[in-house]
Order: C-alpha cells, then sequence, then structure tokens
C-alpha cells in the first residue's frame, strides 16, 4: 500500500479507501451476510487499507465497527456522515449531538477522524452553514470528531456547484468530490482550490457503473456524441477499448481507478465493492503507476468538456 497526508488534517492515509456505501454496501444490497462484509473489511486492512467510509444512512457502521475490534483505533481513519437534509430541520444542533452518539455507538468508538456531512446540494449549503458548522467545530472542540467534512450530491450536482461556494468557506478539513475519466470537471472546480487550501480530498464515482459496465459506458458515450460534448474514443468497439489495445491497462476499472488516483490534489480513491475479487484488483490497480502521460491527455482532451454526467 502507498500512503498519503490527507491535506491540513495531517491523517496519513492509505492512497486506497474503503467505500461502504455506494450501490453494492460492502455486498449488503446483494443481500451478502454481515460475516461476508465483515470479511471484507478485514481484507481490506491486510492489504494496507486504513480509511473507511461510511455513513449513517449506509447501515454498514455497524459491520464497519465489529471488523475493527481488536484493531488499536489510532491505526484506522473513520470516515461517517450526517445525513442531510435533516429529519428534524427545527432542532440541528439536538439531531446532530443524537445522529452522532448513535454513529459512535454503532462504530464502537468514542471519536471519528472525518465527519461529514452527507450529500449536500447547492441550495442547501446556506442551510448547512448557518445551522450546522456552528455546532461541528463544538464538536471538534470537544475531541468527538477530530475533522469537518462535507460530501457533494453528485448525480443532482454534476458542475460541482456545492463544494464551489463550500471551499470559499475555511471551516471544512475534507471534501468528497465525484470524479472520474468520463465527468473532470473537478480538476477546474474543486482541486484548483483545495490544493490551494491543502483541503482533504476523498474521490467518490472513480467507476460507478458505466466504467464497469460495456453496455452502459456505450449508452452514456451515445448521449455524449449526440450532444456534440466528445470527439474521439476507439473507432471500433468500446469508445475506451483502446485503453486495453494499446497496453496501458488490463482492465476499463484499472484505467479508472488510476486515472484518479494520480490526478494532482486526490489524496484518497474510494473504491466501493460487494466483492472480495474486485476489492483485490482494485486496490492492486491504486497502487500501480500512473496512465502513460500520453493515455492521460487524450482522455483529457477526449472528455474535456463534460460536466453532466456522473457514470452512474
Ligand atoms: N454523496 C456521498 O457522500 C457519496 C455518494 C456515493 C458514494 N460515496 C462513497 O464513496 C464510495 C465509493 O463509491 P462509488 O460507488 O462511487 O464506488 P466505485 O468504486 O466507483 O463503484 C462501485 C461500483 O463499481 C463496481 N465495481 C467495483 N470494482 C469493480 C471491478 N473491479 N470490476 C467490476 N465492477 C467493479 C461495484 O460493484 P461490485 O460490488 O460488483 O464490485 C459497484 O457497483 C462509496 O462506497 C461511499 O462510501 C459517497
Amino acid at each position: 500500500m502507498e500512503y498519503t497526508i490527507l491535506g491540513r488534517t495531517g491523517l496519513k492515509v492509505s492512497v486506497a479507501g474503503l467505500g461502504c456505501g455506494g450501490p453494492s454496501r460492502l455486498g449488503q444490497r446483494a443481500n451478502k451476510s454481515e460475516k461476508d462484509s465483515i470479511a471484507l473489511v478485514r481484507q481490506a486492512l491486510d492489504m494496507g487499507v486504513n480509511l473507511l467510509d461510511t455513513a449513517e444512512v449506509y447501515g454498514t457502521e455497524e459491520i464497519v465497527g465489529k471488523a475493527l475490534e481488536g484493531i488499536p483505533r489510532d491505526q484506522i481513519v473513520i470516515s461517517t456522515k450526517k445525513a442531510f437534509p435533516l429529519r428534524d430541520p427545527k432542532d440541528p444542533v439536538g439531531e446532530l449531538k443524537k445522529s452522532l452518539e448513535q454513529s459512535l455507538r454503532r462504530l464502537r468508538t468514542d471519536y471519528i477522524d472525518i465527519y461529514h456531512v452527507h450529500g449536500v446540494e447547492p441550495q442547501e449549503y446556506p442551510y448547512v452553514s448557518d445551522n450546522l458548522v456552528a455546532d461541528l467545530l463544538r464538536l471538534k472542540e470537544q475531541g468527538k470528531i477530530r475533522f469537518m467534512g462535507v460530501t457533494e450530491a453528485f448525480i443532482e450536482d454534476t458542475k460541482h456547484q456545492m463544494l464551489q461556494r463550500a471551499l470559499e468557506d475555511r471551516w471544512w478539513d475534507v471534501v468528497m468530490v465525484g470524479f472520474n475519466i468520463l465527468n473532470q470537471s473537478a480538476r477546474a472546480a474543486v482541486l484548483s482550490k483545495t490544493l490551494e487550501r491543502n483541503t482533504g480530498v476523498l474521490v467518490m464515482f472513480a467507476v460507478r457503473k458505466a466504467l464497469s459496465q460495456p453496455a452502459r459506458l456505450s449508452e452514456i458515450w451515445a448521449e455524449l456524441k449526440q450532444k456534440g460534448l466528445v470527439d474521439g474514443g476507439s473507432s471500433v468497439g468500446g469508445p475506451l477499448d483502446f485503453l486495453i489495445k494499446e497496453g496501458s491497462s488490463s482492465t476499463i476499472p484499472e484505467a479508472a481507478y488510476r486515472f484518479c488516483r494520480h490526478e494532482p490534489g486526490v489524496h484518497v480513491v474510494l473504491s466501493g465493492t460487494g466483492s472480495a475479487d474486485h476489492l483485490k484488483a482494485n486496490i492492486e490497480s491504486l497502487t500501480k503507476p500512473p496512465l502513460p502521460a500520453a493515455v492521460i491527455a487524450r482522455l483529457r482532451e477526449i472528455f474535456g468538456k463534460v460536466d453532466c454526467v456522473t457514470g452512474n
């Protein structure tokens, strides 16, 4: 495993993070047993992953808590999230406190390393800054959370408007952003600012559906072509087949994870999976060298105008 420093948090984190949500939720969405999901987390830890990302709404905090039993707490970076919008917007302080206590109990710990507000849409950001930030700062002072984060609702906000606004405020230690080969708009919209501010960056959606299922990639490619947003790609087969044919990568998911991992400003790429084989392959991909510079340049050129898809 390779490790890096997560921006201004100073936390030493593995470049591959385990995403315990997404479509797979550690296999829980495919009805895997709790024992299998715990084994998946342990596999990631055995391969050197030390950052685990979960959330109160994923239903996987308890699994993470059980998987971490017996592991020294200071060896792990736990990232979890407060669901947003709030269930009780009239009592933000009370709800935040209650949610955090429940997350701590499920995770079997007495502090969270990175506590995010989850999936904030652009129009919701003013509520977050007016009603939650002061209390999050208080929880930080009390040591219940070490760092504050905010995650975007990428599917609704493919141009990263919320994060662009959030990064004008200085209190976010970490952000979670959607970034992948197909939609690279975070480079200019978000990463240029996080690099300046030394904000920690966790990437989600590196692979998702389009970069793991050829049929979905073809659909999105056709949509982008019709809108005149892409040019190039492979003339026969799938649009990204040149990555394999020309030998820069053995699979599309491998290329997709490597593309994100080596993007300047990205600290951790989250991989979400319910499969032990995929987890092994993904961690191996994330510790491979960058794609060749000419390939990166070509991918930047083909998809450089796209900011309207997520790859979902
Ligand atoms: N707004 C938010 O805060 C937010 C939103 C989304 C995600 N997240 C976080 O980000 C994490 C990463 O999420 P993501 O869904 O974007 O993850 P991802 O790693 O980009 O995509 C996961 C999807 O790709 C498939 N997959 C993974 N590796 C594969 C491989 N080698 N070959 C074929 N298919 C593969 C998985 O299915 P299999 O199970 O079959 O492998 C799953 O359907 C989540 O787990 C969550 O922690 C946060």
